[in-house]
């Protein structure tokens, strides 16, 4: 009788499920005060304190755009809780005094292998919306690249960068096939370097957050855009054309085949389609059945990135930059600074995160730094034979 009352105790807190945690507590008090006005921008120590303020300060309207994933989010929590999934394997009694996060992107020098993703509306933080974020990543010498639904023009974001600033655009296929190639040219002609072609939504997805606030439900996606359609889109700019939204290692393989020069790993934040496999995942699935494709091609990757260790690991898998969406978005209700902010928060702990890991270059990274068992357990086998 005892024992069966010690055992289901002991069976309760073992299956008892642990409550997701959009930030984690760290001790950070997001308290927006009475008049509305932002807590200090300096008490502000981890990326995730953004998101505190942001979901107390935005309206519920504006917040949810935001932060939205697809039907009940289960994608958008996991891409948060992977990554304590993989455990980092910190090598010691090595010297770690020069950490550089330097970062050459398609020929292009970076100081840190994180770039602030494309995401719409940035307007809803902050009037001057994309001019913070294209300024800020100038000033840190990090890579972004505006959406096609930004609140600002394509002209009006080009116009704002440093000089030698390298930005990239994110493009949309537009079933309209004037307004399309129109987009091309503009991005081309305002002097952005490269395009991420989002691939993973050929229409919206079910949104059930957004939805109770009346954004649009539909989009002006291509629905018929295939591999086909992609080589016709390569061979229309000089751009290096990229595939945003790969999601498994068959497509990873058949860019290759088409000789894409990148891949860019990612399920749009959780927003497409839910219970999809998270970036990390993608990471890995790749990484064991065909890890030739980190040799072959650049690979981007985004979703739920949130923390220094979150970056070492998909670099360790053999990921080349890291992107990072809505964490950008609301350090822009901060404006410029805020965005800086986060660059620098984010920047510093790499360096920590590497040097306690005794990575003394991050290009040494590889899987001996982690243990990902658990994951691999699950992991897609595909068939090349
Ligand atoms: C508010 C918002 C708007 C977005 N808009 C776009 C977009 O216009 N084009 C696109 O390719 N991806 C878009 N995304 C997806 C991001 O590029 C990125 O894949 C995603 O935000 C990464 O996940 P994270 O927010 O957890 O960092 C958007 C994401 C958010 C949160
Ligand atoms: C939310 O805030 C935005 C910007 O301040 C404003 O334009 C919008 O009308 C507000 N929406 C609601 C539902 O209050
Ligand atoms: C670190 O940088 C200093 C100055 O450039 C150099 O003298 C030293 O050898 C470097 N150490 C390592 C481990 O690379
Ligand atoms: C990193 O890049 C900056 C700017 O390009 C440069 O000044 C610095 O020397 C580089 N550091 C290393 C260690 O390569
Ligand atoms: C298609 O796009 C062009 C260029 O943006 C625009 O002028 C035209 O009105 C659009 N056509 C339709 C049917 O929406
Ligand atoms: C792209 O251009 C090349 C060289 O002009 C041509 O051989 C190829 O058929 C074109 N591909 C598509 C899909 O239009």
């Amino acid at each position: 009788m005892r024992t069966a009352i010690i055992f289901s105790a002991l069976a309760s807190i073992a299956f008892a499920a642990i409550p997701f945690l959009n930030e984690p507590d760290t001790g950070f008090n997001a308290d927006v005060s009475p008049t509305g006005q932002l807590p200090a921008l300096d008490s502000i120590k981890g990326i995730p304190d953004f998101e505190a303020v942001a979901r107390r300060h935005m309206n519920v309207s504006d917040y949810s755009y935001y932060r939205t994933g697809a039907a009940g989010e289960f994608a958008y929590r996991r891409s948060l809780e992977i990554f304590d999934q993989v455990k980092l394997r910190p090598r010691t009694l090595v010297d770690v005094t020069n950490i550089s996060l330097n970062t050459t992107i398609f020929g292009h020098e970076f100081s840190a292998p994180f770039f602030i993703a494309p995401a719409a509306r940035a307007g809803l933080t902050h009037p001057r919306a994309e001019l913070n974020l294209a300024e800020a990543a100038g000033a840190g010498n990090i890579l972004y690249a505006p959406s096609l639904g930004s609140t600002k023009r394509i002209e009006e974001i080009a116009a704002v960068a440093a000089p030698g600033q390298v930005m990239f655009h994110q493009l949309y296929v537009s079933r309209n096939k004037t307004k399309f190639a129109s987009d091309v040219k503009r991005i081309e002609a305002a002097g952005f370097k490269g395009i991420f072609v989002t691939v993973d939504n050929p229409i919206h997805g079910a949104r059930t957050r957004e939805s109770r606030y009346g954004w649009p439900s539909t989009t002006d996606s291509d629905p018929k855009f295939t591999w086909e359609s992609y080589q016709e889109l390569r061979n229309m700019t000089s751009l290096p054309v990229i595939p945003k939204g790969i999601q498994s290692v068959e497509d990873a393989l058949l860019a290759v085949k088409c000789g894409a020069p990148g891949i860019y790993l990612s399920n749009h934040g959780a927003r497409q389609l839910d219970t999809s496999q998270s970036p990390l995942e993608i990471a890995i699935e790749i990484y064991e059945n065909a890890p030739e494709v980190f040799k072959e091609t650049f690979v981007f990757a985004d979703g739920g990135v949130r923390y220094g260790t979150d970056v070492l690991k998909l670099l360790a898998l053999g990921v080349k930059a890291v992107g990072l969406g809505r964490p950008f978005m609301y350090s822009n209700l901060f404006g410029r600074q805020g965005v800086e902010h986060l660059i620098d928060i984010l920047k510093e702990e790499i360096a920590l995160d590497a040097a306690n890991l005794g990575v003394a270059e991050l290009k040494q990274l590889d899987t001996r730094w982690l243990n990902f068992g658990r994951l691999s357990a699950y992991v897609y086998k595909l068939d090349r034979s």
